[in-house]
């Protein structure tokens, strides 16, 4: 079998060290990949859904898994199914979940699934005038994909009227700010379920928690997420009974009632309030670094299960009875200005950890910071305890210029 990845980031890493367990599988391809999959597989610089397609033909690819959310809702799976192209993941249509949210929260809205009061407008005016009549925070959001970086919470109404026109006049995110959405803002913590789907039905993973704030004791800016633990020891029983009713069943009717039929993953970005579990988001993505935690507590092979959902049989997932840390190493001035191109220095002394590169490239035998998130070390243990000293050992042999890291990931 012959796999290609899309994606580049330490969510692919993990993907491939979990997929490389398979000896079935011979060789695979990532597009464009990192020094971690460079060492299982090879990179390669096809990068346009049309390039994708050609290679994977060329190279008589088996089966292709689509990190990324921008390639999904540009059409990749569309365009692959098209050719008779075996790939996980969801079309255009169903990829809309995640690229417009206008369009997701009026699912949400239609199928009755517990999320903040929103509404959305087209017109700038009309948000102004929304926003005039509010109470702070508020949540501002360009509907359309902004790399993550298109959610505001407002303290105040000068701040929601700048967001409001960034969006909407500026275009700082492009067409992502023709729509915007405007919604309640909910307290509480956050948790990320993820569940993959055969067409059919959804067969949630245990859950995850990502660090999205840069700072210790979550302050600071939001990034792409600073490290995350599976299973998630906030997120009890009572909140996944109340996650199954009140968003993943009415998720899944909406989705037969609209005929959007997908084989791949869909990812609920929750937030656990005093009123309960409710949903901010949906991804149809794995989610990065939640898949770094979650992927080695998986006992099935990716693979079967993937190739299961793929045919439209049912799965049935077993999690190791552990506990599992990511840590992220970041750029100096991350998730706002970053320098990148320092070697990162001693992996040879890593001994507890799997390191799991994301924003990295080799050049020659070094390797060398290429983005904001570097490298995720990951470790699981018997306790969040254990699993947080290996990866927090590792982390201090690790080093690169204006390095950083959070010091709290995996403490409870
Ligand atoms: P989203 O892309 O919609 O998940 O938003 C990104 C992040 O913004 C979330 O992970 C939350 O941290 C925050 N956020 C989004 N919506 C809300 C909300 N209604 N109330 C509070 N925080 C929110
Ligand atoms: N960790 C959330 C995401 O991948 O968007």
């Amino acid at each position: 079998m012959k796999i290609l990845i899309v994606g580049s980031g330490g969510r692919e890493s993990a993907i491939a060290v979990k997929l490389k367990e398979d000896k079935r599988i011979s060789k695979m391809f990532f597009a464009k990949g990192n020094p971690t999959t460079s060492q299982l597989g090879q990179n390669v610089y096809e990068d346009s859904v049309e390039e994708l397609r050609d290679f994977v033909i060329k190279e008589r690819i088996d089966l292709t898994i689509v990190g990324p959310e921008a390639p999904l809702v540009e059409g990749i799976v569309d365009e692959f199914k098209k050719h008779n192209l075996k790939i996980f993941g969801p079309r255009k249509k169903a990829a809309l979940l995640e690229g417009s949210k206008a369009f997701s929260k009026k699912f949400m809205q239609t199928n009755n699934i517990k999320t903040a009061k929103a509404v959305v407008f087209e017109a700038y005016q009309n948000a102004i005038d929304y926003v005039r009549l509010q109470k702070f925070p508020l949540v501002i959001k360009a509907s359309g994909l902004a790399g993550g970086k298109g959610v505001v919470i407002a303290e105040n109404l000068a701040e929601a009227e700048t967001t409001i026109h960034q969006f909407m006049i500026e275009r700082i995110y492009g067409d992502a700010g023709i729509q915007v959405v405007i919604e309640e803002y909910l307290s509480g913590f956050e948790a990320s379920i993820i569940a993959f789907a055969n067409g059919s039905e959804l067969f949630p993973c245990i859950s995850a928690k990502d660090y999205k704030k840069a700072g210790n004791g979550d302050v600071g800016p939001n990034t792409g997420g600073m490290g995350s633990v599976a299973p998630s020891p906030e997120f009890t029983a009572e909140h996944y009974k109340d996650f199954e009713d009140n968003i993943l069943a009415p998720t899944l009717k909406g989705l037969q009632a609209a005929d959007i039929r997908f084989k791949g993953f869909i990812f609920f970005g929750l937030m656990v309030t005093a009123n309960g579990t409710y949903l901010l988001e949906y991804n149809m993505r794995l989610g990065d670094p939640e898949t770094q935690a979650i992927l080695p507590l998986l006992e099935n092979s990716l693979y079967d299960i993937i190739m299961d959902c793929l045919e439209g049989k049912s799965i049935d997932l077993k999690w190791k009875d552990e506990k599992s840390v990511c840590l992220v190493m970041c750029s100096g001035g991350y998730p706002r200005n970053i320098e990148t191109g320092f070697e990162i220095k001693n992996l040879d002394k890593v001994e507890h950890s799997q390191v799991l590169f994301g924003g990295a490239r080799r050049m020659g035998d070094k390797i060398l910071t290429a983005g904001g998130r570097v490298l995720s070390l990951v470790a699981t243990g018997a306790t969040y305890e254990e699993a947080r000293e290996k990866v927090y050992k590792d982390a201090l042999s690790i080093q690169f210029d204006y390095g950083f890291y959070r010091k709290d990931i995996g403490k409870f």
